[in-house]
């Protein structure tokens, strides 16, 4: 499916479908809807009158033009209060105008602009509505044949040349904000057996083979044994698969000090360990590396977008499995920093990988540190499936995620890091254990990481446990499976840095 942008009259354009927004409740169609009305002789307003339509988000409305017009079909899609239109709700509405064309089995689509009169950037519409397109046509289809047909082309009519360039452009950026997406959603729904660590290191290797800017290092075990990533290690153990710390950088052609590092939580199976999950937990547990899908997602784009500053990409791929070897809860593990780390439960083993992560990613001097995890269970109870938790030691760099994340359509809500219950961290024989007691489990999981953080490095971790995956469709563009959550907030985040 190709989306592209022409310069042209709506009305006379030729096409399958004309794809027209309309705002709820108002009295008098306007714009291209009362133009293609007016060509279909009033018929238009007439029957969605008849029908009752109402022009609710993405609520669509489909009608045949009986050759009063060059498209063949006209297709009315809701936009919701026109006072309440964002480019949350055109995301939402291009999704819900793709899903409906894809069964219709289409060739061409030529779709207005919507809800540019709302004073929207017309780059940043363009975006969101390539977005919608992209996202709402992603299907996993390696395991099964793919269901839907989506038409060959999409164009984006606009009759001003100016805006015309600013489409454009928006759509390329679109385009590679939803590919990066798609990249992060086929490695979380890829299954276990064919996602373990070798496999996430060799897509990092193929980026990095692709991308004469990206360059990448891999630490294998004995090497992970010399700097002493006790944490990856001990949580690697019982697994037949081996461990890695994968090391991936960018460097913008223009050398520049500023440096950012992303790291994401790797494991690419989460069987609890001999902590042992209870079966109904661990079926979607091959999610457990989607941190460092949305870092390998940035990085498979990351030649294109050409950010300004140099961008650090760390995970460590490893699996969590019970077996004679495995970790055994009580036992104590030495950390990057050499800090030791009672291992009472096997299943909060995200926290011991990303704190050897961490150490490691600190000692890159960056900027900025930001990790994403599926961490904790409990940021799922604290905020549903549909919001990541955003827990950081620097106001100005969090305000700066959050923003990021706000633009891109993906939710995120800040949870404080409260040093008080750093106390109930305190193990008997070591520096720390790596729970806490009942309750607060998300905030516990993010003082664990904190441990590990440099004071002087702007560090934000991002708890994405709750949406990286879809239990159930969340919205038009989101349905069921590997969401890539996270992504489209870090490319925000590296256009804005
Ligand atoms: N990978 C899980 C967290 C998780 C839960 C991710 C649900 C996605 C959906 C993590 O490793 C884990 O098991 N955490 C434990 C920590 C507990 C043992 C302190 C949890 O949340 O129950
Ligand atoms: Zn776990
Ligand atoms: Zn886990």
């Amino acid at each position: 499916m190709e989306i592209l942008v022409k310069k042209g009259d709506l009305t006379e354009s030729k096409c399958n479908v004309l794809v027209v927004g309309m705002f709820l409740n108002e009295k008098k169609s306007v714009g291209v809807l009362s133009d293609v009305d007016a060509k279909l002789g009033g018929l238009l307003a007439k029957h969605m009158k008849q029908d009752k339509f109402k022009a609710k988000p993405g609520a669509i409305y489909l009608s045949r033009t009986f050759g009063r017009m060059s498209a063949v079909r006209v297709l009315v899609v809701g936009l919701g209060k026109r006072d309440e239109f964002n480019l949350e709700v055109a995301r939402n509405s291009a999704a819900s105008v793709l899903n409906s064309v894809k069964s219709l089995k289409v060739k061409r689509v030529v779709i207005e602009p919507f809800g540019l009169a709302q004073g929207l950037d017309g780059h940043d519409l363009a975006q969101a509505l390539t977005e919608g397109l992209l996202l709402a046509d992603y299907e996993f289809a390696q395991y099964k044949k793919a269901e839907g047909k989506a038409p060959n082309e999409i164009v984006v009519m606009t009759s001003d040349g100016r805006l015309a360039r600013s489409f454009a452009h928006g759509i390329d950026d679109g385009k590679l904000t939803s590919q990066a997406t798609a990249f992060a959603r086929d490695l979380v729904n890829t299954p276990g057996q064919d996602m373990h660590p070798e496999v996430l290191v060799e897509k990092a290797k193929q980026i990095a083979k692709g991308a004469s800017s990206v360059k990448i290092k891999v630490f294998d075990k004995e090497k992970l044994e010399r700097m002493g990533a006790g944490g990856i290690l001990g949580v690697g153990q019982g697994s037949e698969k081996p461990v890695f710390l994968v090391h991936m950088v960018y460097k913008p052609s223009k050398p520049t000090k500023k440096k950012i590092c992303l790291v994401g939580k790797a494991v690419t199976f989460d069987s609890g360990g001999l902590s042992l999950k209870p079966a109904d937990f661990m079926t979607t547990m091959k999610i457990d590396m989607a941190g460092a899908a949305d870092v390998l997602g940035v990085f498979s784009v990351i030649a294109k977008l050409a950010p300004k500053m140099e961008v650090h990409g760390i995970f460590a791929p490893v699996e969590n499995m019970p077996s004679g070897s495995a970790i055994r809860p009580g036992d104590v593990v030495r950390m990057m920093n050499k800090k030791t780390v009672e291992v009472l439960n096997t299943d909060a083993e995200g926290r011991l990988t990303l704190g050897d992560m961490l150490v490691y990613a600190c000692k890159q001097k960056p900027d900025a540190v930001i990790d994403l995890a599926t961490l904790t269970g409990a940021c799922v109870v604290a905020l549903g499936e549909e919001i990541s938790g955003v827990m950081s030691n620097n106001d100005s760099l969090s305000e700066k995620v959050l923003a990021s994340a706000k633009v891109a359509g993906e939710k995120m809500w800040p949870l404080p890091l409260e040093q008080s219950y750093k106390q109930l961290m305190k193990s008997d024989i070591a520096d720390m254990k790596n729970l806490g007691n009942r309750w607060g489990g998300v905030l516990v999981a993010g003082l664990f990481l904190e441990e590990f953080v440099k004071k002087d490095v702007p560090w934000v971790h991002i708890d994405i446990a709750g949406p990286a995956y879809a239990e159930r469709p969340i919205n038009a563009y989101e349905k069921k499976g590997g969401t890539g959550h996270g992504v489209r907030t870090l490319i925000n985040l590296l256009k804005t840095f």
